[in-house]
């Protein structure tokens, strides 16, 4: 890449870049790299497949108002790219707890909770996590992000080391760069490749830590947990386990991979965050009261941050509450994730997981110019979805990341299959597997119809 002739035109086609090739740009001068990649989002939006960042006019629901820039004008859309999973961003309770918060707390803390930023209420929300993810203790940190990085720097010093699964969230990787430690991965649930790992590196380190996603957010698959505890216990290593995506959701009463597997109890750390199932904002840490009381003292990002606000620490607590006390959420959405995982496999698309296993979904798409046309096919057919390219997956397994919602009605996901059945036709996508006709039992007409439309 020439950055002077580019700089000089002023342009770059975004179609023969990815956001990757910004990251370094060797040059005397620091912001040369920005200028390229602000000319490479441009670009993007010109050519109106730029779907990033948009912004909302109302609450993350089943269907959102969206404010489209290139229009100027407001319009509905059907979300299907929130982790809102049980819908308690918007339940009455929830949000009852968090203005009844506001109007006894103030809005927010002003101080790390070390020196002056804690209520009663922080203590019993952490209380509460501890609880429910069956563990002693609990820390709250200002985000997800927050407490594996904390968690993971605080944990593992000189000559320790993490073993991470590949795909793991990059907030598990920026806790091993923060760290003093060594960080080796193994391929994505290769539990063969773990096995190797660790006989191969573990014996060359003092204390060892094995660090996995619940539920993998690029990917929508669960850890196999029992293997991995299995091999820890052989090598002497703890495990920690990011639960974001699984709280809420997995399990009998959305406790989440531990409850899943019935392996309450042996998982060393349970990190999990506030903002997905949980409908707020916050992460955390449960794990012994020793090691909670560790992260107090020596997780940067708890100690030299300012608390969670009182809204969402209370909001939490309410969420926690529905959640023991309306299972039904769990059930509507294990029922609409089914729903659209069996009917995007029956219109052809390479589904992934195989088998539904969490409420991400992912349709893999490949060729990412391909992906970018049709996320705008999508964006302008009403949908809004999230397209993944390079490098947030690998190259040319560019994909569509689907959130399912307990709120989602029937005719959300039958529009939505519909779009994306249309949008297979339009693109000549040909089909990952041959549709079996016989096995098509999609309810909504405009569905079947562009689904035969599609396969023959
Ligand atoms: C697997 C995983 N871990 C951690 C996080 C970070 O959580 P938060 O958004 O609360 O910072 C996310 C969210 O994006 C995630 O998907």
């Amino acid at each position: 890449m020439d950055a002077r002739a580019i700089l000089a035109q002023g342009w770059l086609d975004s179609e023969e870049h990815t956001l990757a090739d910004f990251l370094e740009y060797p040059d005397s001068d620091l912001f040369t790299k920005a200028k390229l990649s602000y000319l490479y989002i441009q670009d993007m939006k010109r050519k109106g497949v730029y779907q990033y960042q948009r912004p909302l006019m109302s609450a993350c629901e089943n269907r959102v108002l969206m404010y489209d820039e290139q229009t100027g004008w407001t319009r509905e859309m059907i979300m299907m790219a929130s982790n809102n999973y049980l819908g308690l961003a918007t339940h009455p309770k929830v949000m009852q707890a968090a203005l009844q918060a506001t109007r006894d707390y103030g809005t927010g803390l002003c101080g790390s909770p070390m020196l002056s930023g804690t209520t009663r209420l922080t203590r019993q929300l952490e209380e509460k996590l501890a609880a429910f993810v069956g563990c002693e203790d609990a820390i709250l940190f200002p985000t997800g992000y927050a407490a594996n990085v904390g968690a993971i720097s605080a944990l593992v010093r000189q000559k320790d080391v993490v073993f991470i699964d590949k795909i793991d969230h990059a907030s598990i990787i920026d806790g091993c760069h923060l760290s003093h430690g060594d960080m080796r991965l193994f391929k994505h649930n290769d539990i063969e490749h773990l096995s190797g790992q660790l006989q191969k590196y573990a014996p060359q380190f003092n204390g060892k830590l094995i660090a996995v996603d619940g539920v993998f957010s690029m990917d929508g698959d669960i850890t196999p947990l029992p293997d991995v505890v299995a091999l820890a216990a052989q090598h002497g290593a703890r495990v920690m386990i990011d639960e974001a995506h699984a709280l809420g959701v997995l399990g009998k009463s959305g406790r989440g991979t531990l409850e899943h597997f019935g392996l309450d109890g042996k998982v060393d750390v349970v990190v999990g965050t506030c903002s997905k199932a949980l409908g707020s904002k916050g992460g955390f840490a449960a794990s012994t009261k020793e090691v909670v009381n560790h992260l107090r003292y020596y997780a940067r990002s708890y100690m030299f941050s300012t608390a969670s606000a009182p809204s969402l620490v209370a909001s939490t607590l309410a969420a926690l509450e529905v959640i023991e006390q309306e299972p039904q959420w769990r059930q509507r959405l294990w029922e609409n994730i089914r729903y659209l995982h069996r009917y995007l496999k029956a219109l052809g698309f390479h589904v992934i997981p195989e088998q539904p296993e969490s409420a991400v979904i992912i349709v893999e798409i490949g060729d990412e110019v391909k992906l970018r046309q049709m996320s705008k096919y999508l964006h302008n057919a009403g949908i809004y979805t999230n397209a993944v390219p390079f490098p947030a997956v690998p190259r040319n397994r560019g994909r569509f990341r689907l959130s399912v919602m307990a709120t989602h009605t029937r005719q959300d996901l039958d529009e939505t299959l519909d779009a994306f059945a249309k949008m297979r036709t339009k693109f000549d996508l040909a089909p990952y597997r041959p549709v079996l006709v016989q096995d098509i039992r999609i309810r909504a007409r405009q569905v079947r119809d562009a689904l035969v439309l599609a396969a023959f």
